[in-house]
C-alpha cells in the first residue's frame, strides 16, 4: 500500500498498526472531535426520504441558508461536493493564466487540481521556519521576477494547512488589485471566533477577481459526507456550473447543510472549547525533549521533531494505535515535521503518554 498523500487513510493506518481501521486514534486528519452536531444528524434522518429524488439543481434552500448566514446575496454561492470539487473547478481557471502562485509549504489536493489542467505553478515559500513568531503572518515575502500578476492567479490558504498560520487580512488586500485571480482557501478559518476570524468574504462583492472557497468537512466533522462551497463572481459561478454534472451534492448533504450553519450553538461550543485545548496540548508537546510544536490559530498543530518522523509514526501506530500525519508530502518539510489534529482533552492525554513512551523508548 503507498504512502498517503492526505491525512485520514484509516484503512493504510490500521494496515501498520495490525488492528481494525475503528481502532485507530485519528490524529492525522484535522476533522474536530465534537461533531458531527446532533442537530445535523436528527435532521438527515428525518429527511432520509429524500433520497428517493434528485437534489434541486440549484441548491436553492442551501443556497438561501448560507446567504443568510453570510449576508450575500444567494447567487454568489455555489454549494460544491467538499471544497476539493471546487479545486477542480478553479484548476481549470488557472490554466488560463499565464503563471499561478502557491503559498508553500502547501495543501496537496492544490498540486492535483493546477496539473490536471496543466496550470503552470510558481511556489513562493513564505515561511520561514526560524522566523516564527506567533500564530499571525503580518508580511508576505516578495514575488519572484519572473511572475506577472496581471496576468497570474494567487492561492492562499487561510489559516494556512499545515503550518497553522493566521494571514492578517491586510497581508493579503494588495493582492486584489494586483493579481488577475485570487482563491482564499478558507477551510479552516470558522475554528476562530468572529472577533477573532480574518474572513475576505466582506470584500467578495467589491473584488470580481476573488474566490473564497469554505469546506463542512473540518468544523462540523463531516469528512465523509462531501460538502463545501465556494462564494465568488455570480458569473463564474454560471459558468462553473457548466463545467460539472448537475448533481454533484447530494440531497442528504444539503440537508445537513442547512442543518449545520444553523447549529449557532455548536459554533459557540467550538470556540469557547479549541483556545484552551489547543493550549494544553501545546502545552503538553513543549515538555517532550525533542519535540517542538509551532503556535497555530487553527485547530492542528505542526511539530518539529529530532527524530525521524516516519519512525515515530509507525512506533505510534505499531504500539498505541494512534496516527500521526507526516509531513513527507510536504517537500519543504519532510522527515522531520508531522501535524495532528487537536482532539478531545482525554484523547490529548493518551497521545502525550504514548509519545513519551516512544521518546524514552527512542533515547535508551
Ligand atoms: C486546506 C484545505 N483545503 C481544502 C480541503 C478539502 O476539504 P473538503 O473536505 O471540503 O474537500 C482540505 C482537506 O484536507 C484542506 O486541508
Amino acid at each position: 500500500m503507498t504512502q498517503p498523500a492526505h491525512g485520514g487513510n484509516l484503512v493504510w493506518a490500521a494496515k501498520l498498526a495490525g488492528c481494525p481501521p475503528s481502532a485507530i486514534v485519528d490524529f492525522s486528519a484535522s476533522i474536530s472531535p465534537l461533531g458531527p452536531p446532533h442537530s445535523v444528524l436528527v435532521a438527515m434522518k428525518s429527511q432520509m426520504a429524500k433520497v428517493r429524488n434528485y437534489p434541486d439543481p440549484n441548491y436553492s434552500e442551501l443556497r438561501l441558508a448560507l446567504s443568510h448566514f453570510h449576508q450575500l446575496p444567494s447567487e454568489w454561492i455555489l454549494p460544491g461536493n467538499g471544497s476539493a470539487e471546487l479545486l477542480t473547478l478553479l484548476g481549470r481557471e488557472f490554466a488560463q493564466l499565464t503563471a499561478t502562485v502557491l503559498m508553500t509549504p502547501a495543501f496537496g489536493d492544490y498540486y492535483r487540481a493546477l496539473r490536471s489542467y496543466n496550470a503552470n505553478v510558481q511556489e513562493l515559500f513564505f515561511w520561514e521556519e526560524e522566523e516564527d513568531k506567533g500564530k499571525a503572518i503580518k508580511f508576505i515575502p516578495p514575488l519572484s521576477d519572473s511572475v506577472t500578476p496581471k496576468t497570474s492567479g494567487l492561492i492562499i490558504n487561510n489559516p494556512h494547512n499545515p503550518t497553522g498560520k493566521l494571514f492578517v487580512r491586510e497581508a493579503i488586500l494588495h493582492y486584489l488589485e494586483e493579481f488577475a485571480l485570487v482563491v482564499v482557501d478558507e477551510a479552516f478559518m470558522d475554528f476562530l471566533s468572529p472577533e477573532e476570524e480574518q474572513s475576505l468574504i466582506g470584500l467578495v462583492q467589491k473584488y470580481p477577481n476573488l474566490v473564497i472557497l469554505r469546506s463542512l468537512t473540518k468544523f462540523y466533522s463531516l469528512p465523509g459526507l462531501r460538502l463545501g462551497y465556494a462564494i465568488a463572481h455570480p458569473e463564474r459561478l454560471q459558468y462553473w456550473k457548466l463545467w460539472r454534472d448537475p448533481w454533484p451534492v447530494s440531497s442528504l448533504a444539503e440537508v445537513a447543510g442547512i442543518a449545520a450553519i444553523s447549529d449557532l450553538d455548536f459554533q459557540e461550543q467550538t470556540w469557547a472549547w479549541l483556545p484552551t485545548v489547543r493550549e494544553e496540548l501545546f502545552q503538553g508537546l513543549s515538555q517532550i525533549p525533542g519535540l517542538e510544536p509551532l503556535p497555530s490559530a487553527a485547530n492542528f498543530l505542526l511539530i518539529k521533531s529530532q527524530v525521524s518522523v516516519k519512525k515515530l509514526q509507525s512506533q505510534l501506530l505499531r504500539h498505541h494505535q494512534i496516527f500521526i500525519r507526516d509531513c513527507v508530502s510536504f517537500p519543504e518539510l519532510g522527515d522531520r515535521f508531522f501535524r495532528i489534529a487537536v482532539r478531545t482533552s482525554e484523547e490529548n492525554q493518551l497521545l502525550l503518554d504514548a509519545f513519551n513512551q516512544v521518546m524514552i523508548r527512542n533515547a535508551g
